[in-house]
């Protein structure tokens, strides 16, 4: 990106800042019919994270003579801060603006780890890059926009839950509210089993996802699911829920396993929390598993029975922790952070 640039900003900053919620996907999203504009196979549902945020300051300076990006007070450099360059060189093209910028965020939850932090990273991202750069966007603009830094990103922008519509292209594939925040009183109780990065990234396995056999019944199920999973919702139907949520979340990683070369994300107390989930289940707790890319297994419940089924997962051996979160609201512009006294 060449330096100069002909825009006016007052103090030569333009500058914003936004939070975003990552999200659990109830129907998955895995593999691309686009692997550039992050076009998926099959449409998804998910639920935002209320009690999971990531905080985003974008600041385009003339001066600047490449993008910065600071994670958690860390420096990131390589792979991750090419693919934010990248969609930064969206914005601005689509804007004219040729500053580089600052990227500062921060994280209130483990990164890397299967909590879809890039869901919320590219969403926080998006809406602040967009706003400093000056791009008036609605939240359908957003939504198709956040999509092309990361797929699931584009189900981070609207509020609650959430259906992605896969479309034919860029233009229709791109994410809207289903049921606001406080429809369904759920909690996700995220049984961490490890913190550590995901050894291959969702980017990577979108691309082996084509290699399985077993891709073909994933994707051509993949409507009468979607429909099953947002009937439940809207009905507040956990038993027709827990069973749709819990044979999607098996299916892909059936697709995941049998992928060459095969992609392994669970560990060992992924399968004892899965099984232990479906006992609970049978003697009648309204209980069930989901898993991203990732081995920390999301448990889904009703918030009267939250604080029993954190305590009780916090005894399985393996569990190291248990972080919960009610449904989440939209992608939300914030003060910037020096406009805060
Ligand atoms: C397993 O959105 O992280 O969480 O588009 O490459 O950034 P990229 O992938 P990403 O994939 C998410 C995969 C998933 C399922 C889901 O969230 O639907």
């Amino acid at each position: 990106m060449p330096p100069g640039n002909d825009r006016k900003a007052e103090n030569g900053e333009l500058k914003a800042a936004a939070i975003a919620h990552p999200n659990i996907a109830f129907i998955k999203y895995w593999g691309n019919a686009d692997n550039t504009l992050n076009i998926p196979l099959n449409g998804s549902i998910s639920m935002n994270l209320g009690d999971l945020v990531t905080r985003t300051e974008v600041a385009f300076q003339p001066h600047y003579e490449q993008d910065t990006l600071s994670i958690n007070d860390s420096y990131i450099t390589g792979a991750s801060l090419e693919r934010v360059s990248r969609f930064l060189d969206i914005i601005r093209e689509l804007s004219e603006l040729k500053f580089f910028a600052r990227i500062t965020s921060e994280t209130n939850f483990p990164i890397g780890a299967g909590i879809a932090s890039s869901a919320a990273a590219f969403a926080a991202l998006c809406m602040a890059a967009a706003e400093a750069a000056g791009l008036k966007m609605d939240d359908v603009e957003l939504s198709r926009l956040a999509r092309r830094g990361s797929g699931s990103a584009c189900r981070s922008i609207p509020p609650g839950f959430v259906e992605w519509h896969a479309g034919a292209g860029d233009q229709d594939s791109c994410a809207y509210s289903i049921a606001p925040p406080d429809h369904w009183d759920l909690v996700d109780c995220i049984a961490i089993v490890q913190t550590d990065h995901k050894s291959v990234s969702s980017s990577v396995g979108h691309a082996l996802a084509h290699t399985s056999p077993l891709l073909p019944a994933f994707t051509s199920d993949a409507v009468r699911r979607l429909a099953d999973c947002r009937k439940a919702i809207l009905e507040r139907d956990f038993d027709n829920f827990a069973g749709i949520v819990e044979t999607d979340s098996n299916l892909m990683h059936a697709v995941m396993i049998t992928s060459t070369p095969p992609i392994f994300y669970w560990e060992p107390a992924s399968l004892v929390i899965m099984k232990t989930i479906t006992r609970w289940r049978e003697k009648g707790l309204a209980v069930c598993y989901t898993l991203d890319a990732g081995p920390n297994v999301h448990v889904l419940t009703t918030s009267d029975l939250s604080a029993h089924i954190v305590n009780e997962l916090g005894q399985i051996p393996g569990v190291v922790r248990v972080i919960t979160s009610k449904p989440g609201g939209e992608a939300r512009l914030q003060n910037l952070s020096s406009d805060q006294s």
